[in-house]
């Protein structure tokens, strides 16, 4: 038996065909994201992913189109990149109704939302769902976004950055600042349903924001969602430091990974809270099967549905560049420092990466910067515990190759073999989705935390 607690494991999904980071693989013949319009296929996924006791699902988003690749969109909706993207509160809306313990974590942008409206949309569904949701705060990266929402171009990084903060602030005002605890009375022989001393407005100004407030919403029972966050930049890690109770990572290697969250923590740390109330967990593929060479050859099999352009689309929305117009040959350039990393080879030298080095990388299901455990359960299981206790991490959010398949071999397969070393909490899950991430239990928000000052009092 290991010493390690158990790890924590989420699903990632997107209410789309091409959920991020493996694009093309909705053709794969035993796939059935094409029905991405269909609730019941969506509640099937939630009930594997409910019965296997993970902690959360996960819905990623955006709010437009990939369209760098060629100039349009078009090869996106072709090969489903990230395409369609439905609206995933209405997901989680209907799938915390047909599930009883699961959690969700919800992607909703700082950027194009509004904080009141947001803020109020979290608590009803917190509500509903007995506290089963978290929020995953995103300043959203498409330019595609930013017309959709009336801009020209995307705000730069430092402003999506401020802004995030200031709706943070409004955020926490209204939720866990305008309704004391004891403000819901609901007494009918008094006529009282709230207390109007116990209510009060927030009177926000600020650059982005004015909102007077009070909030509609009466408290639900964690106030603000679980905040889960996934900055990298300096930036990034500095929010991720306030505010994150969960860090996601898309990074694989357990040295970089370790001295990106004890960065984080130690911001935190000085921003008065205690470094164990923020959590991580690394985006990681799967691929498993009883014997080494079965879990080779399901590897194989889902090579042969991959397809190259599909990533190449995928790559150019995520990073601005666009490989169809590269030669070859030709070094890649970024004047983005945060897409420095994209276009530099890491090692040695940093040399530009060329477009052929990228090309060959793309081709093939693991595209090199991924987390990747491939082997048997008793290997994987292995494997995890390792990397976690080199890289620090508590966990890992399961991307899936193919739906369904890689929740199911996880939940059939890897499950039991890392239960049987410690490393699975196999009890149900029960509680708000916060009690059960903290060690003390609690449904609510720490008072050291960026939200506590907010509180009513
Ligand atoms: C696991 C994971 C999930 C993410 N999900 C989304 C998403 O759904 N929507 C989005 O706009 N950005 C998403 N991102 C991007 C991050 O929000 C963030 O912009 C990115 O990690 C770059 O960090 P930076 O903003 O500090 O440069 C995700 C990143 C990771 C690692």
């Amino acid at each position: 038996m290991s010493d390690q607690r158990p790890l924590r494991f989420a699903l990632y999904e997107q209410a789309s065909v091409g959920c991020g980071g493996a694009p093309s693989l909705w053709t794969h013949p035993s796939d059935d994201r094409l029905g991405v319009n269909s609730l019941d296929r969506w509640r099937s996924t939630a009930i594997v992913a409910e019965q296997a006791n993970l902690e959360a699902m996960f819905f990623a988003d955006v709010l437009g189109l990939y369209d760098i690749y060629r100039g349009s969109a078009s090869a996106a909706v072709e090969w489903a990149v990230e395409a369609p993207a439905n609206d995933p509160f209405v997901y989680v809306a209907a799938l915390s109704a047909l599930t009883e313990r699961l959690a969700f974590v919800v992607t909703a942008s700082t950027t194009y939302e509004h904080p009141f409206s947001l803020a109020r949309r979290f608590a009803t569904l917190d509500h509903l769902s007995k506290g089963r949701i978290g929020w995953n705060i995103v300043t959203s990266y498409l330019e595609s976004a930013a017309r959709n929402f009336g801009l020209d171009a995307m705000l730069d990084p430092q402003d999506r950055y401020r802004r995030a903060d200031e709706f943070m602030e409004v955020v926490y005002k209204l939720l866990e600042g305008s309704w004391a605890d004891d403000a819901v009375v609901a007494d009918r022989e008094r006529r009282v349903y709230a207390d109007g001393g116990r209510v009060r407005p927030v009177d926000h100004a600020g650059q982005d924001f004015r909102v007077a407030g009070p909030a509609v919403t009466s408290p639900s029972p964690q106030r603000t969602p679980v905040l889960f966050q996934a900055g990298w930049s300096p930036r990034g890690q500095q929010f991720a430091a306030a505010h994150a109770e969960v860090v996601l990572l898309p990074k694989k290697d357990p040295t970089e990974i370790r001295r990106g969250l004890d960065n984080i923590r130690q911001l935190a740390q000085a921003a008065g809270r205690a470094p164990e109330d923020l959590k991580s967990m690394a985006l990681a593929r799967v691929i498993t099967a009883p014997t080494a060479s079965l879990a080779q050859a399901k590897y194989d099999d889902l090579q042969a549905n991959y397809h190259l352009e599909a990533q190449l689309v995928s790559y150019a929305g995520d990073t601005g560049i666009d490989l169809s117009r590269y030669a070859d040959d030709e070094p890649l350039t970024t004047q983005s420092q945060g897409l420095s990393s994209y276009v530099q080879k890491s090692g040695a030298g940093q040399a530009p990466l060329t477009a052929r080095d990228l090309r060959e990388r793309f081709a093939r299901v693991t595209r090199g910067s991924d987390l990747l455990f491939i082997g048997t359960p008793d290997d994987i299981a292995d494997q995890m515990r390792d990397h976690a206790s080199a890289s620090g991490l508590d966990g890992y959010m399961l991307n899936p190759l193919t739906s369904p398949g890689t929740l199911e071999d996880f939940a059939e397969q890897v499950v039991p073999a890392l239960a049987a070393r410690g490393l699975y909490d196999t009890d149900p899950k029960n509680g708000t989705l916060r009690s059960r991430l903290r060690d003390d239990r609690s449904d609510r928000l720490p008072s050291a935390s960026a939200a506590g000052s907010y509180r009513f009092s």
